[in-house]
C-alpha cells in the first residue's frame, strides 16, 4: 500500500496567514513521500539481494518512524482546525478528565505551560485509556518520547517551520494564542471519547 496525501477542509485562520499553511502542508507532503519511498526501497533491497543489504535496509527501517510520525502527527494537526473555532464543552468526558487532572488549571492553561519549555518540539496531549486518564508532555522529535500506545488527542506543532511565516521566533506566544484562536475543540474531544471507548471494548 501508499500512504495518501490527506487535504483538508481548512476555514480562513485567525493569525495563521494562507502562505504560513501552505509551506506546513508542503512540509506534511514531503512526509507522505519519503514514508512511501522508504516502504518501496525497503522492499525493493530485499527482492535484489535480502542478505547483503541488510544493513541498509536496517538503517531504512530505523528512518520510517520519522517520516511516518510527520505524516500522522500533522495530519493531527490540521485535523484540528477542520469545521473551524468552537469553544471546550464543559459537560464533556475531556472536561470531566480534565478536571481531575489539571483540577482549577484546565487543559488549555496546561498547555500553555507545557508549550514554554524551551526548544523545539510538540506539545502532544493523550488519551490515556488504561489510566482512565490523560497525559500532556513535550516532545522534542517526533519520532522520540511518544508514550507508547497512546492515542494522540491534540498536537501543538512548536517547530519554527510552523509559525516562522507569520511570527519570529520571539513571538511564539502569539502563535500559540493563533492556535487556540484557530482550535475546534470538538475535535480534540471527540478524540478522547473514541480511546475511551476503545479501551471499554
Ligand atoms: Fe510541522
Amino acid at each position: 500500500m501508499t500512504y495518501p496525501t490527506k487535504t483538508f477542509n481548512l476555514p480562513v485562520l485567525e493569525g495563521l496567514s494562507e502562505k504560513q499553511i501552505q509551506v506546513h502542508l508542503a512540509l506534511y507532503e514531503g512526509y507522505v513521500k519519503h514514508t512511501n519511498l522508504i516502504v518501496e526501497k525497503i522492499n525493493a533491497l530485499k527482492a535484489s539481494d535480502a542478505d547483503g543489504n541488510a544493513y541498509l535496509i536496517a538503517e531504512l527501517r530505523r528512518r520510517f518512524g520519522f517520516e511516518f510520525d510527520g505524516i500522522r502527527m500533522h495530519e493531527y494537526y490540521f485535523e484540528q482546525f477542520e469545521g473551524g473555532a468552537t469553544a471546550s464543552d464543559i459537560n464533556s468526558a475531556l472536561a470531566a478528565a480534565v478536571a481531575q487532572k489539571y483540577e482549577n488549571q484546565g487543559l488549555e492553561a496546561h498547555i500553555r505551560e507545557v508549550a514554554g519549555s524551551r526548544g523545539i518540539g510538540w506539545v502532544v496531549a493523550y488519551a490515556d485509556p488504561r489510566g482512565n486518564t490523560l497525559h500532556t508532555v513535550f516532545v522534542n522529535d517526533h519520532e522520540l518520547g511518544q508514550l507508547a500506545g497512546l492515542p494522540v488527542m491534540l498536537a501543538l506543532d512548536l517547530w519554527e517551520h510552523a509559525f516562522m511565516v507569520d511570527y519570529v521566533p520571539a513571538e511564539k506566544k502569539n502563535y500559540i494564542d493563533a492556535f487556540f484562536a484557530n482550535l475546534n475543540w470538538s475535535v480534540v474531544e471527540k478524540r478522547f471519547e473514541d480511546a475511551m471507548k476503545m479501551s471499554a471494548a
